[in-house]
Formats: C-alpha cells, sequence, structure tokens
C-alpha cells in the first residue's frame, strides 16, 4: 500500500489576510514564496510552502464577517507522496473502495488530488513537480505561473492507465496543456 511520505502542507481560509501573513511570519520565522490579493504561499524550509492562505473576504465578500465562521479555518492539509506511481497506486487503491477524488489537477509546482472525507474536510494527496522550493519559487514567478495560477486539470484514470503502461515518472509529472482549471465548489473557495 502506498502511503504519503510526509505532511506537506495546511491551506487557511481567512478573513483577516494581511494579519495572518504577518503572524505566520513573525511566529515560524515563515517567508512569502508568493503571493496575490487572493492567495499566498508561504514556507519556512525547503518545502515549496508550508503554509498558504486564501483571501476569503477577497474571494467570498458578500458573507458578513460575523457569520464567517464556516468560511473561514482549514481549507485543507496537502500530504506528498513519493512519486507519481505511489499516488496513481493510492488512487487506484481508494476507487476500488468507493472513494474518489473531487478534484485532479496539475498545479504546476504539484500533481495533486482532492479529496474530503465524511465529516467534508478536505485534504489533497499530491507529488512535488519540483527538485525543491527554490525551483517552486522561480516557477510561482514564470509567466506562465501569473497567466494560470491554479494550474490545469488532467485525467486520473488515463494518467493510470500511462502509469500501468510503464510511462516513466517524468511523463506522468509532465503538466498537461489545457485551459485554466475551474476551482470546483466543492473545494470552498468560490
Ligand atoms: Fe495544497
Amino acid at each position: 500500500m502506498a502511503i504519503p511520505s510526509k505532511l506537506a502542507h495546511v491551506v487557511y481560509m481567512t478573513r483577516r489576510y494581511e494579519e495572518m501573513l504577518a503572524w505566520y511570519q513573525a511566529v515560524f520565522e515563515a517567508r512569502v514564496q508568493y503571493q496575490n490579493p487572493a492567495f499566498a504561499f508561504l514556507t519556512y524550509d525547503d518545502e515549496h510552502h508550508r503554509f498558504a492562505f486564501a483571501n476569503m473576504s477577497l474571494l467570498k465578500p458578500e458573507i458578513a464577517e460575523m457569520d464567517a465562521a464556516s468560511k473561514i479555518g482549514v481549507n485543507h492539509v496537502g500530504y506528498t507522496f513519493a512519486n507519481a506511481g505511489e499516488l496513481l497506486e493510492n488512487y487506484d487503491r481508494l476507487k476500488q473502495i468507493g472513494i474518489s477524488p473531487y478534484w485532479s489537477v496539475h498545479h504546476g509546482v504539484t500533481l495533486s488530488m482532492y479529496y474530503r472525507d465524511p465529516d467534508g474536510n478536505r485534504m489533497e494527496f499530491q507529488v512535488d513537480c519540483c527538485a525543491n522550493a527554490d525551483e517552486a519559487h522561480a516557477f510561482m514567478h514564470c509567466d506562465a505561473f501569473a497567466a494560470n495560477p491554479v494550474g490545469v486539470d488532467y485525467d486520473a484514470d488515463a494518467l493510470l492507465a500511462e502509469y500501468r503502461n510503464g510511462a516513466a515518472e517524468d511523463a506522468l509529472l509532465a503538466m498537461p496543456t489545457g485551459v485554466p482549471a475551474r476551482i470546483p465548489p466543492e473545494h470552498g473557495l468560490l
């Protein structure tokens, strides 16, 4: 059985965006890897992001601050698998027991699958496509990322078939060409 090789990151939904970024920078001495008005990625080591923050005041401004309890907090927890084969073996194993991702997306920096537990808590199973945080940092500041920061959806069954047919790791991790992915409603951000 393939299991994650590490716990990678936690993504928070916040309505105190600047304050939260400042707090995590102070407490963890984290540095900002990437930031725009809606999203920020911070790290404190060689992981490309240990924390991400979604600015819900911008993404869902219509919800009153006092009613926002269900719209802040943890959005998802990310787990890294050692390689694409293990991610796909895990996908196949879960599929056999009726558990499927609600979103399969290649983020550029990661090949990702998002799941929800019975309570609706989200998790991301991913494989790193960048060798280290520096490479991920560079990717997040290239024109392609600015044009499409979310990524491109992929067909997990098709990728599993490629893996079963002996495709190389590089090929499995390659970012597909296609239109920018739409963040699905199940992801809670939009
Ligand atoms: Fe994530």
